[in-house]
């Protein structure tokens, strides 16, 4: 049998390995940051009378352009962020993914780099190795907050082509403050200039405002959303970003002509005649994040501070093994390979109780 070790594959690409968060089948999964709550049955109703409506003109491709989603998408942004925000300067994708990956694809690429301040998301490093972009791991400090004058150092050292930053950040939860995006954009503008990709997947989460309103007169400055989390629609694959129109124009140089299917357009827009039920979910789920937090300090461990659906915590001597020893308990949560840590994504009430019994046992265990 033929192993990839066999095929001429990119010479970046050897011994690597393919993001893969576990899934499992148990009980009470909690590793994924997904929303716990399926849509609501009117909403399951309004996407089978649209996908229906889209179904007639299948024989056709997709708006190339989704025009009346990015409408929509810029609509929903301006009402929940009081920033206006118009149609072309909206893009939309098959989730943040594709978005990041098109953005690597228009501004980094071979001989070209990108720097992320980890840990942070994963995929942002492995994006930009699929795209032939070198990757730079900048620091951060150890209560997982940016630091801003290093940060502002590594850019000025390394002048790479792309800076991610991921406010909230994914997996410690920590949300950037404004005025660390502002020094570093600045940095990055007399660095390169380069382009500063703010990742606000758990953006709806956040304590705080949202950082959109900062592309108003910065080009160079990316916002990039996603309907996975908040839209409780991770099924559904949509994401998009927000931006100076001409950065939707480079884009375009690089997208898939209809990478975006009619059957998502419309989902998606169905979604979007949905966003005020949407919305109170999430305000529970940020309800469910701060019990967590609060529960997860009464135990007396250590938990960062979090504005998105999930939280970090810890320490353990082996967290891997509190990992496993969860899993036994019917819990699932995330591993990202933060020393002494882990995460967990706030789940229905009934979850959050299941995980809160799970830590109880599982720390009486290893403290016997
Ligand atoms: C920080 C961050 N950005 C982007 C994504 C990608 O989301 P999607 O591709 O589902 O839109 C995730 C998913 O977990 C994430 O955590």
């Amino acid at each position: 049998m033929t192993g990839i070790e066999q095929l001429p594959v990119r010479d970046e690409l050897r011994g690597k390995t393919p993001y893969g968060a576990p899934q499992l089948d148990v009980p009470v999964r909690l590793n994924t940051n997904e929303n716990p709550y399926p849509l609501p049955e009117e909403l399951v109703q309004r996407i089978a009378e649209r996908v229906s409506e889209a179904a007639r003109t299948l024989n056709r491709y997709p708006d190339r352009d989704a025009v009346e989603l990015r409408s929509a998408l810029a609509s929903y942004l301006t009402r929940t962020t009081g920033f206006e925000v118009s149609r072309d300067q909206v893009w939309a994708a098959n989730g943040s993914n594709e978005i990041i990956q098109q953005l690597l694809q228009t501004f980094g690429g071979p001989g070209r780099t990108a720097i992320g301040f980890e840990p942070s998301y994963s995929m942002h490093g492995l994006i930009a190795r699929g795209t032939g972009t070198g990757w730079l791991s900048g620091p951060r400090r150890a209560d997982f907050t940016i630091d801003t004058e290093a940060a502002v150092r590594a850019i000025a050292q390394q002048r790479p082509s792309v800076v991610f930053v991921c406010s909230p950040n994914n997996p410690t939860g920590t949300a950037v403050e404004r005025e660390t995006v502002l020094a570093l954009y600045e940095a990055a503008q007399a660095a390169g200039p380069s382009m500063v990709m703010v990742d606000e997947a758990y953006g709806e989460f956040s304590h705080r405002p949202s950082l959109l309103p900062l592309i108003e007169g910065r080009p160079n400055l990316v916002v990039t959303r996603t309907m996975s989390k908040a839209f409780g629609a991770a099924g559904l694959r949509l994401g998009y970003l927000a931006a100076d129109p001409a950065v939707v124009d480079a884009v375009q140089l690089v997208r898939l002509p209809y990478h975006l299917s009619a059957v998502t357009q419309a989902t998606a827009l169905a979604a979007l005649e949905h966003t005020d039920t949407l919305l109170g979910y999430v305000a529970r789920l940020k309800d469910e994040r701060d019990r967590l937090v609060r529960e997860l300090l009464a135990l007396g461990l250590e938990v960062t501070e979090s504005d998105a659906n999930f939280v970090q915590f810890g320490r353990f001597d082996d967290a891997h093994a509190t990992w496993q020893a969860l899993l036994e308990h019917g819990v699932l949560v995330r591993d990202n390979g933060v020393p002494g840590r882990l995460r967990v994504t706030a789940g229905t009430p009934e979850e959050n109780d299941a995980f809160l019994d799970a830590v109880r046992a599982v720390t009486k265990e290893t403290t016997r």
